[in-house]
């Protein structure tokens, strides 16, 4: 067994086991890997270059993008139901793929009934405190994790029904260490309170967890190394609907490169978890004319989590 293969099957136990004693039941078995690591390696590493490929707005001005494709939108394709995979049964490297997933679905499927859901407040808060540890000493970008103040990891309910997925932390987040906590948190904190919940109620992170330098927009190489991180807030989450806020959450979380303005208003599905899209609060802050648009979707949101709101909105 080469160098590296050994400290990858190392890698894969250490994970498995931290995982195990945090809570966590349906986990691959360990002998299963320690004897599939070879073709897990390889799989894992032709699969790492093919990976989320989330990319940017074409024109370099999202905002044009993507007002533009609002008023262009049409009645949209059939809607068609699709299964994720398993979410906990399979190996690892087959976390690597994700279901292409940029089609609305429609009809709410059955609530999930993995061990994951019923994993306790504690086993959850331990098994995100690993990943959180990790995160902390990542350095797999090396320009951010040489320019970040602090990673900024996730915040709220462990249990929460709802997640908002936004895109990386600006200055504010870097300095205090938590999502959402400048000017477009606190527009957020109105949306949510508008729905009639609390900050304290949902879960709240990005698909980055560094600072881009600048606040610039986050490369597909650093969503690419993220990547893994957020998969696995999402798996111990397992929220009903996470709300992807902006064109790079939604763009990195379903894997496609259409504008936020066409994906939102519709219902999309990761992992058997439902997906909806709506713009971004700093986005909203600059054209607060889309908010009406916002509501719309939190809406939609609020009817998927069954909790009606009233329709005269903000
Ligand atoms: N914008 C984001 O996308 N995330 C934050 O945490 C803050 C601002
Ligand atoms: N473009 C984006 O990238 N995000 C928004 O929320 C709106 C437009």
């Amino acid at each position: 067994m080469s160098d590296s293969r050994h400290r990858l099957d190392v890698v894969l136990r250490q994970r498995l086991e931290s995982l195990a004693e945090a809570g966590v039941t349906h986990l691959p078995r360990v002998a299963a890997i320690a004897t599939s690591t070879s073709a897990a390696a390889s799989q894992e590493s032709a699969q790492a270059t093919a990976r989320p490929a989330p990319t940017r707005p074409a024109t370099g001005n999202p905002a044009a993008d993507d007002v533009a494709s609002v008023a262009a939108r049409s009645a949209g394709g059939a809607p068609v139901d699709i299964a994720g995979p398993p979410p906990m049964e399979a190996a690892p490297a087959a976390r690597l793929d994700r279901p292409s997933v940029a089609t609305p679905v429609q009809a709410t499927t059955a609530e999930g009934t993995n061990d994951m859901a019923r994993m306790n407040r504690a086993n959850k808060l331990a098994a995100l405190d690993v990943i959180r540890q990790e995160v902390a000493q990542c350095t797999r970008c090396r320009e951010l994790a040489s320019t970040r103040t602090q990673t900024v990891f996730g915040v709220g309910n462990p249990h929460a029904r709802l997640c908002f997925l936004g895109e990386a932390p600006g200055a504010d987040e870097d300095s205090q260490g938590e999502p959402f906590v400048g000017r477009a948190g606190q527009l957020l904190n109105r949306i949510i309170e508008a729905c009639t919940l609390k900050r304290e109620d949902v879960y709240i992170l990005n698909v980055l967890k560094c600072r881009p330098p600048g606040n610039r927009n986050p490369t597909p190489e650093e969503a690419a190394n993220c990547w893994d991180y957020l998969d696995r807030q999402l798996d111990i989450i397992r929220p009903k609907v996470i709300c992807c806020l902006g064109s790079i959450a939604a763009r990195t979380l379903l894997d496609t490169t259409l504008s936020i303005g066409r994906l939102r208003g519709e219902f999309y599905e990761y992992r058997g978890v439902r997906v909806a899209c709506t713009y971004h609060p700093a986005y909203l802050l600059r054209n607060p004319a889309a908010k009406k648009d916002v509501w719309h979707d939190m809406k939609l949101v609020m009817r998927e989590l069954g909790i009606e709101l009233d329709s005269a909105g903000k």
